[in-house]
């Protein structure tokens, strides 16, 4: 533990909160006394062009949060990421996705990252030209990834959002949970003939996927895959190469992975064969050369140009200034539908912390709570919330200027929803707005002055809109790295080791305890009465 001053004790947080007791104009006023407040409030790089204009900041505001990253010291911060520090420092890794996506080839490591880069460019021609044969000389039509966590989310979240870019005849499918439907529902209309398993695990000891695993085995020899002709449907993505050895893979089928990075970061290695195999090789690579724009963005341009820098401190503010618990992330593109659902793990994980990295308990609240859903059907759900529910919750619109598709009638549908999401969040409705519409469209005057109050919208609602030309493999790739920075600039601010994640064990090692108590002998009297009788329910049941 040490006694470094925390960043709510500096002048700098002060100054902040100070900015904050000061009455800022609404957002529409905003843009009405500066016009030029859209174009200000706007950067682009690595082909996305981030609009911060509909937040609660003015210059002075946004100058004072620049002070801040500097106080945190998120140069310096980015520099030792950068440089492969040790920044996780409870488990004595450096955190480098970035080598991973970089073409550099200059260290040992980078080295390490093209071999793997052209062991994967070869496994996934011979398994799209049907030199890699199943059991029965047949070629590999369908790939099942084996995987939990950022060795499912990341895959499956990219896999879908490039759609557009699949190998014809070629399906890749996710199996995580172990809820053992998952898997038998995926496999009951595949050929096993035609089937290869990815076992996708950093650590290879995860329970769910070594349970799905040997499921997929047992799956396979029942259809009639001879033991020894197993290898031609299994292969495997792993640190560990002795435990994927030891589940019966051919160390040449053993993709790396390094405990350098993380897996929540994990995308980018190996881990994103199934994308490889989804996409082929060389959309994959741009996916990393789009993440790799996106890192050099974010390396070097100055505070009030940077991306992720501009997203993490706005957050920062807030969560803190204005006490905020959650982040709606919104894209208006179909096909990054399990975007949101990708970046829990990548924030929640990173971030759901109640101590800084020197062990002392945060003086402040951890990162939040991050959800959201593709537009436009969140407006038929949770937008409501947004608009007139009595929480501030900061949202970030996602869209593409064009689709894949050629019915623009319907994408412009997409785009106008979208803008007006934000338009409406921003300038609301006031009372008087909405009992004017309603003498307008002929109500009652009555009935009017009664109903208006249920159709105010208190407006001001901050949000971000990042806009692409296209979702296409290098703007996925920037926009992941985007979010993956913002993540590190708020650890940054947090003082928080973003690359950990101890909290999880805790349930891992308490399910295995709960897993033995339901299958002893005896009844369990072991834990508290509720677990107890919960357990004693399921082994009543027989
Ligand atoms: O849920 C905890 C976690 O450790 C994640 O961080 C990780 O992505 C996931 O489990 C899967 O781990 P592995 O790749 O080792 O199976």
């Amino acid at each position: 533990m040490t006694d470094r001053v925390s960043l709510p004790q500096t002048p700098e947080w002060q100054k902040l909160l100070e900015l904050r007791q000061k009455p800022l104009a609404n957002l529409s006023t905003l843009f009405r006394e500066e016009p030029s407040r859209a174009r200000r409030y706007i950067v682009g790089a690595a082909g996305l062009v981030l609009d911060y204009s509909k937040n609660l900041v003015d210059s002075e505001i946004l100058q004072a949060l620049f002070a801040l990253a500097e106080r945190a010291g998120l140069r310096d911060a980015t520099a030792a990421l950068f440089r492969g520090d040790e920044v996780n420092n409870t488990e004595h890794r450096p955190a480098l996705h970035m080598l991973l996506r970089s073409p550099g080839n200059a260290g040992a490591r980078e080295q390490e990252v093209h071999a793997a880069l052209t062991r994967l460019e070869d496994f996934v021609a011979k398994v799209h030209t049907g030199r890699w044969k199943g059991y029965s000389d047949k070629a590999i039509r369908t790939v099942v990834n084996i995987g939990i966590g950022g060795s499912d989310l990341g895959p499956a979240m990219a896999a879908e959002a490039l759609a557009p870019y699949h190998v014809r005849n070629f399906t890749c499918h996710f199996v995580s949970n172990v809820d053992p439907l998952h898997l038998e529902q995926t496999l009951a209309p595949l050929d096993p003939a035609t089937t290869l398993f990815v076992i996708a695990s950093k650590t290879f000891t995860t329970l769910e996927t070594m349970q799905n695993a040997n499921a997929a085995r047992a799956w396979a020899l029942t259809a009639g895959v001879p033991t020894t002709e197993l290898g031609k449907h299994f292969v495997a993505v792993s640190a560990n190469v002795e435990k994927a050895a030891a589940f019966g893979i051919a160390p040449a089928n053993i993709f790396p992975m390094w405990d350098w990075v993380g897996g929540r970061y994990s995308l980018w290695s190996a881990i994103g064969l199934p994308i490889a195999l989804a996409v082929g090789m060389d959309n994959f690579r741009e996916l990393l050369h789009g993440a790799h724009q996106m890192d050099e963005h974010f390396r070097i341009s100055e505070p009030a140009a940077n991306m992720p820098v501009l997203l993490g401190l706005l957050t920062y503010w807030y969560y803190h200034a204005y006490g905020t618990e959650s982040h709606a992330v919104l894209p208006y593109v179909q096909n990054l539908h399990l975007f949101p659902a990708f970046l829990q793990q990548l924030d929640m994980e990173s971030l759901g912390k109640q101590v800084d990295r020197d062990g002392n308990k945060l003086d402040s609240q951890s990162g939040g709570i991050i959800w959201g859903s593709a537009g436009t059907n969140g407006q038929h759900s949770f937008h409501q919330l947004l608009h007139q529910g009595t929480r501030l919750i900061p949202a970030d619109f996602i869209a593409a200027l064009e689709s894949h598709s050629s019915n623009r009638e319907a994408h412009l549908h997409l785009l106008s929803n979208c803008f007006a999401q934000s338009q409406a969040l921003m300038e609301g409705k006031s009372q008087m707005q909405a009992h004017a519409e309603l003498l307008q469209q002929g109500t009652p005057a009555a009935e009017a002055q009664w109903l208006a109050p249920f159709k105010v919208c208190p407006g001001n609602r901050p949000s971000n809109t990042i806009m692409m030309r296209r979702l296409t493999p290098a703007t996925l790739g920037a926009l992941t790295a985007l979010y993956e920075h913002k993540v590190f600039v708020q650890s940054v601010l947090l003082n928080m080791n973003a690359f950990d994640q101890w909290g999880v064990e805790l349930g891992k090692v308490l399910s295995s305890s709960v897993y033995q108590a339901l299958t002893a002998g005896s009844s369990c009297t072991r834990f508290d009465a509720s677990t107890n009788a919960l357990i004693n329910m399921v082994r009543d049941n027989g």
